[in-house]
């Protein structure tokens, strides 16, 4: 998961390159490089650490003093192949070739040991493979060689490629990693996603998998393997310009926790005509609702999560079978799977591989795929049958959030649309549903509100190794989330317990001061929610309640306590899980951790 970028126009080329890096550092940090056009070939900088390392490089090199407009290319790496170095940052030289890459070449060693490419190689990388490969093959026909060079790869790839003798000129092919392009009059720019075109155009062309793009200054050129010209399909991107900024929060995971009342009422209000869900404007029947028998959530990590709550609506109000796979075991478990199986990928980037190959699997085995996503032109949008896009805008911080609850947005309506369809719901139920559905967003901005509350809570938990959190029911789908949440920002080992398991060995581990953090937002769930939480208590747990404000008048002892707004008790998910997104944020930034950035981490998981 690297982001990659590619520019040649009348701007300062650096600076294009390196704020572009910026954008797309979400997606990879541990090294960094870029690779502008000269007089005398590229000019190569890269190094272990951070773009902003980078940059500081790049301030002193004379090269960059006298070179302005042009033409380069960048990369920021999250690694695979080849540990963090100087050596194994992209770009990669070799000969005429200059190259960066997103993706894994199955067979580097391979191809490096028949092709006799090992003098030549300085780091441990496939990338570099690939490189020395489309030198070994180029004799001044760029098309050739990258023919030639790609019919020799096994595993994913997006290349992004300099001739020394074609200057101004630059190379694209890809196979599943993701490379979008544009031509404005900036220029003509490639990334590895939006965040990084954004600020100039929403305009833009998802590259199809094998074929070669040309970025010239002034337009873009679009060739199959076979040399045939074709016109790129232009898409728009319903983000304005520069929403990929921070505006001025200090983190973006911030920022988009507060973006969510917003988010989630654009992501809810256009799809709900006199008061009813409605799907005509993306084309999703309702037959897809009537003629399913059984439901399959593919998902990973916090969309997985989202999943699990959409499990229990769907039990509790449709009586249906439905199932929550995470995408990554999906294939290897056996999956009942057939043309009555309605499959709901969730993804965020709509480019996690396992959630990918999760949708591929299915469709070839009869099952109708219908995908929530939030990245237009993504290679799960493109391997659906339907696609459902919540509109929370571009999500930057590797903790996903807005997300997350538009993501709930979509799949409430989706349980809505199913619950009417199959006569379930009659319309006045269906619009009672949607009418709380969409209080959730002020739910949410009341809890955003008094994130100073939450802040002082997250105090306690600061100095915590081992925490629990603890919860029945859709408390315990949304402590799953606030679990991971916590975990991957603040690197607290964290655990979500359903509270009644506890007693079957996990209660082991409670001892004084153990901090417990409790979800209670299901009326019907409450006096056991509270019998659990005062076992944990009896045995010197630490606890923090995080309640509806309306069970909170028959709790008699005394707790540290946030209280949610309240909603129906199936509508709670989305105000709690918001002070839990809060919670984590702040022990993480008050723990000095650069929270969008998160150690060992990527935003969009592109390797199996
Ligand atoms: C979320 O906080 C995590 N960073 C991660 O679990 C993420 O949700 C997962 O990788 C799935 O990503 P996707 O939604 O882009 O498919």
């Amino acid at each position: 998961m690297c982001g990659i970028i590619g520019y040649t126009g009348e701007e300062n080329v650096k600076d294009v390159l390196l704020d572009s890096l910026d954008l797309l550092e979400y997606r990879g940090y541990d090294s960094a490089g870029i690779a502008v056009e000269g007089h005398e070939g590229p000019h190569v900088i890269k190094c272990a650490g951070r773009v902003s390392d980078l940059r500081v490089i790049c301030e002193s090199e004379k090269f960059f003093t006298e070179q302005a407009e042009g033409c380069g290319i960048g990369h920021t790496r999250w690694a695979t192949h080849g540990g963090v170095s100087d050596a194994n940052a992209h770009p990669h030289c070799v000969g005429e070739v200059t190259l960066v890459h997103n993706g894994i070449i199955e067979n580097f060693r391979e191809l490096a040991a028949h092709y006799d490419l090992g003098e030549q190689l300085k780091s441990e990388t496939d990338s570099e493979v690939v490189a020395a490969l489309l030198n070994h093959y180029y004799d001044g026909n760029p098309h050739d060689a990258i023919k030639k060079t790609v019919s020799k790869l096994k595993g994913t790839f997006a290349l992004v490629v300099l001739f020394a003798d074609r200057p101004g000129v630059i190379y694209s092919t890809r196979n599943v990693s993701p490379v979008v392009a544009t031509v404005c009059e900036e220029g003509a720019m490639l990334a590895s996603d939006l965040t990084a075109l954004c600020r100039f155009t929403n305009r833009y062309f998802v590259v199809p998998e094998y074929h070669i793009l040309e970025l010239h200054r002034d337009r873009v050129m679009l060739f199959d393997l076979e040399g045939n010209e074709k016109k790129p399909e232009f898409l728009s991107a319903d983000w304005e310009l520069n929403s990929a900024g921070k505006n001025g929060y200090p983190f973006y995971m911030e920022k988009e926790i507060m973006e969510q009342p917003k988010a989630i009422e654009r992501t809810i209000e256009c799809r709900v005509a006199g008061g009813m869900p409605d799907f005509t404007r993306e084309g999703v029947p309702d037959s897809l609702f009537t003629d399913c028998e059984r439901v399959t959530i593919v998902a990973c990590g916090t969309a997985m999560h989202s999943g699990l709550v959409a499990q229990a609506l769907v039990k509790s109000i449709l009586h249906m079978h439905i199932d929550v796979e995470m995408a990554s075991e999906f294939m290897y478990s056996d999956p009942v799977l057939d043309e009555k199986t309605l499959v709901i990928a969730i993804s965020q980037s709509g480019e996690t591989i396992d959630t990918l190959e999760a949708v591929k699997y299915a469709r070839l085995r009869g099952a109708k795929c219908l995908s929530i996503l939030n990245v237009k032109g993504s290679s799960i949008a493109r391997e659906s049958d339907y696609v459902l896009f919540t509109n929370a805008g571009p999500e930057i911080a590797v903790a996903s959030t807005k997300a997350y609850t538009t993501q709930l947005a979509v799949l409430y309506l989706i349980v809505a649309k199913m619950a009417h369809c199959r006569d379930v719901f009659t319309t006045e139920e269906t619009q009672s549903f949607i009418r709380e559905l969409q209080r959730t967003p002020e739910a949410v901005e009341k809890v955003l509100a008094e994130r100073r509350d939450i802040h002082l809570l997250a105090n306690n938990v600061l100095d915590a190794k081992d925490l629990f959190m603890i919860g029945r029911g859709l408390d315990y789908s949304i402590l799953q989330e606030g679990s991971l949440k916590l975990k991957e920002v603040s690197y607290i080992h964290s655990e979500a317990y359903a509270s009644g398991e506890l007693k079957h060995g996990p209660i082991a581990l409670i001892t004084q001061n153990t901090p417990v953090i409790a979800s209670v937002t299901q009326e019907k769930l409450m006096s056991k929610e509270m019998s659990n939480i005062r076992e944990v208590r009896a045995r010197g747990a630490d606890i923090v309640l995080f309640i509806k404000k309306s069970l909170a008048g028959s709790v008699n002892e005394d707790y540290r306590t946030f209280l949610l707004p309240d909603m129906q008790d199936a509508f709670m998910v989305m105000p709690a899980s918001a002070a839990l997104q809060l919670l984590a944020y702040y022990v993480s930034s008050d723990k000095g951790f650069d929270v969008d950035k998160p150690r060992n981490l990527a935003k969009v998981v592109t390797v199996e």
